[in-house]
């Protein structure tokens, strides 16, 4: 389509016109207007015939046409030249036009020509026509800018028709910068990929290669078919998905938890019961009835295996040790491992409140990890590793979920050969693991738990017992420890005894290490720094210059002097103990108890203070002295919460002291559960309380009739050194524990 001040070239024979009028057409209609254009010249077109140069002037209508005698079409029109109209009305349209012309020039990156050509045209008209050359408009937008005379409207049209190709142009840039963007970072991407490759190669860790990696991993770990299946699908799976994925490195993390398992791993154990027994004696002095039940079992073992007997479901009984600190519960589980030929870990369940600590989270929660078991089995790196539930009686102090519960079925033997742990899902065989657990004090084990436990009791070590383990094993540590020789320090009999007696009090031998220890220290800053000449010899001066005073002493003698206190003997976590109790009395009336005594202990006080009573005459207290007064029991230490009915004979003794005014004596300590006749009833863990009535300097001890076959667990140096009284009854314990003579009350 031509318009006014358009040039075209058309390759028609004009003849000898001057002038012709160019119509638009479409299929065989001509439009009712077009354009006179002035021919400027005739061409010779190679092989086409003439063409002609034509301009467009001005636009026409059409009227009646004819056909002269050369056969060529003549039409009549009328010139439709174009009206200049007032600028005040194209000023703004025209201004309008130009911009959004030159933005889309712009956009379609012109290198400036059209923008100038656009910008030379002045008339407004001629500007509207410019739109003719638009690529981007149709045929029928051209022909209706053709058919519009009026300038203004013309114009109007114009910037409507060029708004909408901006519009679109914009749209089109948007998109492909879009995709543009899009592509680059694919790009991106794709180049960052390349480099990751390539240091993978470089690492020898391939995609495929880490797959193919797994495959042989998983072949050569051993693993029962069912649970090599499960790894090749993951290692399937994790081939699916790439390395791009957020998943797969789960899927890793998991693959590589599975191969952490030692499947095929086992320790060729050594059942040789004579063997274990000298580990065992050379690692640890003493504990005869511990290593007597460890080696035995160890020859139950040895003759099963021996005998083929199946030794997948042995009677279902762990080993438990349980006792107070220090006694070496835990260093007997090395030595067991030791003597066995069987690698150690300690788990310690102390604080474990969740079951999912034991047996992990399922893996769909985010960092889940397998529990602990499976970490015990991957540190130890075999599966009959001797695994240490360390502090058994520490867990579920305040539980969320139930550990025990998975407990027990790890320690079951007819459960524990297809354990599950959560996160791998798999089933584990613990039946070859030997579990050996610990504990301070049973009653806190949970029930279905110490069921299932064959316990081993330490009771802490006497004297001579801590003596002969820190002359055999805790000095020579410290001494190497603290970088001296053997040859270099030596330390009598009567020192030993002196940092057991005066600076230890303990069920144990850990303070003991540590006392050596501090004057170990001592000596190895001496010889380093003053040049002291060595051998030294370690005497009380120089345990009292590198531990201070002494800090325990025969503090019985002191406590009893007066009426009222009573030495008593109990256990706590801690292993034996004594306590003194003490009574007091003031105007008022009934009974107080102080100490955190819990119900059992307070009912004690209560019985003890009726016997006393209903038998005032009998032990020669005055009328007088319980009329209007009140009796107050306390047992120290005051913030260390106590129960047990063995106190009993303690607290009749020492109300039965207060009001008679007879001492206790000083030498004697006593337990004994008491009841309102003033019989005397057994209590338990007579050793521990014998040990610790030893370990205080009392040399007389008040014991239950009925626990007098205990006594014959009491090691016999201590045994020896001691008298022990048998009692029935309440009278027996007074007339043996009060000084016969009364003291006049201080206060
Ligand atoms: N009979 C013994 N012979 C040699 N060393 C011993 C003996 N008993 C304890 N020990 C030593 O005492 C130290 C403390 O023992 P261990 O840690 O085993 O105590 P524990 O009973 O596990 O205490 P806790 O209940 O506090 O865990 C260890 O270094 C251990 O070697
Ligand atoms: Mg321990």
């Amino acid at each position: 389509m031509v318009f006014p001040g358009m040039p075209v070239t058309l390759p028609v024979d004009v003849g000898p016109d001057e002038r012709v009028l160019l119509v638009p057409r479409r299929d065989n209609n001509y439009a009712s207007v077009g354009v006179v254009a002035d021919v400027s010249e005739r061409l010779r077109v190679s092989g086409r015939g003439l063409a002609v140069s034509l301009m467009g002037v001005h636009r026409a209508t059409l009227g009646g046409a004819s056909t002269d005698q050369d056969g060529v079409l003549r039409v009549d029109y009328e010139a439709r030249p174009d009206a200049t109209p007032a600028t005040s009305l194209t000023r703004e349209l025209e201004r309008e036009y130009r911009a959004v012309v030159d933005e889309i020039l712009e956009l379609r990156g012109d290198d400036g020509r059209i923008r100038a050509f656009v910008r030379s045209i002045t008339d407004a008209g001629a500007l509207a026509d410019t739109a003719g050359y638009s690529p981007d408009l149709n045929f029928d937008q051209k022909l209706q800018l053709l058919e519009t005379f009026d300038v203004v409207e013309r114009l109007k049209l114009a910037v409507e028709f060029q708004r909408e190709r901006l519009a679109e142009q914009q749209v089109r840039k948007r998109i492909r910068d879009d995709v543009e963007d899009g592509a680059q970072k694919q790009q991106r991407e794709y180049f960052l990929r390349r480099q990751m490759d390539a240091i993978r190669k470089e690492l020898g860790e391939h995609d495929g290669s880490i797959a193919d990696e797994y495959r042989q991993k998983i072949s050569s770990a051993g693993m029962p078919e069912p649970v090599r299946q499960h790894a090749e699908r993951e290692v399937d799976r994790f081939e699916r998905m790439g390395d791009s994925n957020a998943e797969s490195a789960m899927i890793r993390t998991y693959i590589d938890w599975l191969l952490a398992v030692p499947w095929a791993k086992r320790s060729e154990e050594r059942l040789d019961p004579a063997h274990a027994r000298e580990v065992l004696d050379a690692d640890h002095e003493g504990l005869d009835d511990v290593k007597r039940r460890i080696t035995e079992y160890l020859a139950v073992r040895k003759l099963r295996t021996e005998r083929g007997m199946k030794d997948n479901r042995r009677s279902g009984v762990i080993l438990t040790l349980i006792g107070p600190p220090g006694t070496g519960k835990t260093s007997i589980g090395e030595s067991i491992a030791r003597a066995t030929g069987r690698q150690f870990v300690r788990m310690s369940l102390g604080g474990v409140r969740d079951e999912a600590e034991i047996r992990g989270h399922r893996r769909t929660y985010i960092g889940a990890l397998p529990g602990r078991l499976v970490r015990a089995l991957r540190d130890a790196g075999t599966m009959n590793p001797v695994i240490m539930l360390d502090e058994v009686d520490k867990i579920g102090a305040d539980w969320r979920g139930d550990p025990s519960a998975a407990l027990l079925e790890v320690l079951d033997p007819a459960q524990n050969h297809a354990f599950r742990d959560h996160y791998l899902d798999v089933e584990l065989d613990l039946s070859q693991v030997l579990f050996v657990a610990t504990a301070n004090v049973a009653d806190t084990i949970p029930a279905a738990l110490f069921d299932r436990m064959e316990v081993i009791r330490f009771d802490g070590y006497t004297t001579d017992e801590k003596m002969a383990i820190a002359r055999g094993h805790l000095w020579p540590r410290q001494v190497e420890r603290n970088g001296l020789r053997d040859e270099e320090v030596a330390i009598t009999d009567a020192g030993l005894r002196l940092v057991v007696t005066e600076y230890t009090r303990e069920a144990g031998v850990r303070q003991l290490e540590r006392e050596l220890g501090r004057v170990l220290r001592k000596t190895a800053t001496k010889i380093a720094s003053a040049g002291q000449t060595t051998p030294v010899a370690i005497d009380r001066a120089a345990i009292v210059d590198a531990l201070g005073r002494p800090k325990f002493f025969k503090e019985a003698a002191v406590r009893t002097a007066v009426p009222g206190v009573a030495t008593g003997l109990a256990v706590t976590g801690v292993g034996g103990d004594v306590l003194f109790v003490e009574a007091a009395s003031m105007p008022g009336k009934g009974l107080v108890l102080t100490g955190q005594l819990g119900d059992v202990m307070k009912e004690s006080a209560r019985i003890a203070l009726t016997y006393v009573k209903s038998h005032a005459t009998e032990l020669g207290i005055d009328e007088g002295a319980l009329e209007g007064r009140e009796v107050h029991v306390h047992v120290p230490a005051g913030a260390i919460p106590k129960d047990g009915p063995s106190a009993g004979i303690t607290m009749v003794t020492a109300i039965a002291s207060l009001l008679t005014r007879r001492p206790v004596r000083s030498t004697i300590g006593m337990t004994g559960e008491v009841t309102l006749q003033g019989h005397v009833l057994p209590i338990g863990g007579l050793k521990q309380k014998v040990l610790a009535a030893h370990a205080a300097g009392l040399t007389e001890v008040i014991v239950p009739e009925r626990n007098g076959p205990d006594l014959d667990d009491v090691p016999s140096d201590v045994r020896d050194h001691m008298r022990f009284h048998l009692v029935g009854s309440v009278d027996q314990v007074l007339a043996l524990a009060l000084e016969d003579k009364e003291l006049a009350l201080a206060a």
